[in-house]
């Protein structure tokens, strides 16, 4: 058995468990054009609120920038979303019906929400094209693609996606030998082979080179609308380039929220960050 063959099937033993569950993707409802909707979330380590009484509305297809100092609470707030740290209290809603704070993280990743990391993890010794299909296979939706040869509508999707995230042209070689910027578009090419309706990117240009950044921003303007971003970014010149809303946490909260001009010129935003 191929390794491709091997994760493949290891993701169909896993998945025996969840046929027919009832948290299907299809059950998103955006019918008030908001995707994620954070609602007074409080998390303590310790006693030390990491969020304190966080509210936060995202819109279905909008592509936000979260900024904030170090310790500002950005990544558990994407940990809360995506059910790997369960909050004390509050409510945090994916549409208007699933509430993610009752849902475990497979089932999240299932609904619909992708997050991207910051140390890629994709699988070097296999080409682009290879990894693609790999994120495909373990898809537990795709169930059927499991057992069955690479037919065309995956070719398809595959080919899509290389266009989206731009490596066509290194689509038979080794990830391995990818560049720092090219393996982390691949990483993203490998979330929306899952088809995530909601993509959650943390520091996502951190160590790239000026071009990578640039070609970064394209890459998230042009999923904004069919998916939804959230990116966590301390880059200004990266969040001017998306050109959406910003939002700045700050011991837990949001501190200020508009375009980016209007956070910079806050006074309140100066003084806890920009400033320094
Ligand atoms: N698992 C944890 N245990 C204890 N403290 C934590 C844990 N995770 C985060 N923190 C603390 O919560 C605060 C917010 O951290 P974090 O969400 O990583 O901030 P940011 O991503 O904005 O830099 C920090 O003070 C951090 O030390
Ligand atoms: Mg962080």
């Amino acid at each position: 058995m191929s390794r491709v063959d091997a994760i493949a099937q290891d993701g169909a033993e896993n998945s025996a468990t969840d046929f027919g569950h009832p948290l299907d993707v299809n059950a998103l409802d955006l019918s008030h054009n908001v995707i994620l909707y954070l609602d007074n979330i409080t998390v303590s380590f310790d006693g030390f609120k990491a969020l304190n009484k966080l509210s936060l509305s995202i819109d279905a297809g909008e592509l936000r920038c979260i900024i904030g100092p170090n310790g500002a609470g950005k990544t558990t707030m994407m940990d809360v979303i995506t059910g790997k740290t369960r909050p004390d209290r509050g409510k945090a809603f994916f549409g208007q019906t699933l509430d993610l704070t009752h849902m475990s993280e497979p089932e999240i990743a299932h609904a619909g929400i992708g997050r991207k990391f910051q140390k890629p993890t994709i699988f070097e010794n296999h080409t682009v094209f290879e990894n693609l299909e790999l994120a495909m296979k373990t898809d537990k939706r795709v169930r059927s693609s499991l057992f069955s040869t690479l037919n065309d509508e995956t070719r398809d999707r595959i080919a899509d996606t290389l266009q989206v995230i731009r490596l066509n042209s290194q689509a038979e070689r080794p990830a391995g030998l990818l560049s720092h910027g090219q393996k982390q578009w691949l990483e993203i090419g490998m979330l929306l082979m899952q088809g995530p309706k909601l993509l959650l990117l943390d520091e996502p240009v951190a160590g790239m080179t000026d071009d990578e950044t640039a070609r970064t921003g394209e890459l998230f303007k042009s999923l904004a609308g069919k998916h939804s971003l959230v990116v966590v970014e301390h880059d200004m010149a990266f969040i001017e380039q998306l050109g959406g809303k910003v939002t700045v946490l700050h011991e837990g909260s949001v501190l200020a929220e508009g375009d980016l001009a209007t956070v910079q010129n806050d006074p309140r935003v100066i003084e806890v960050y920009l400033g320094r």
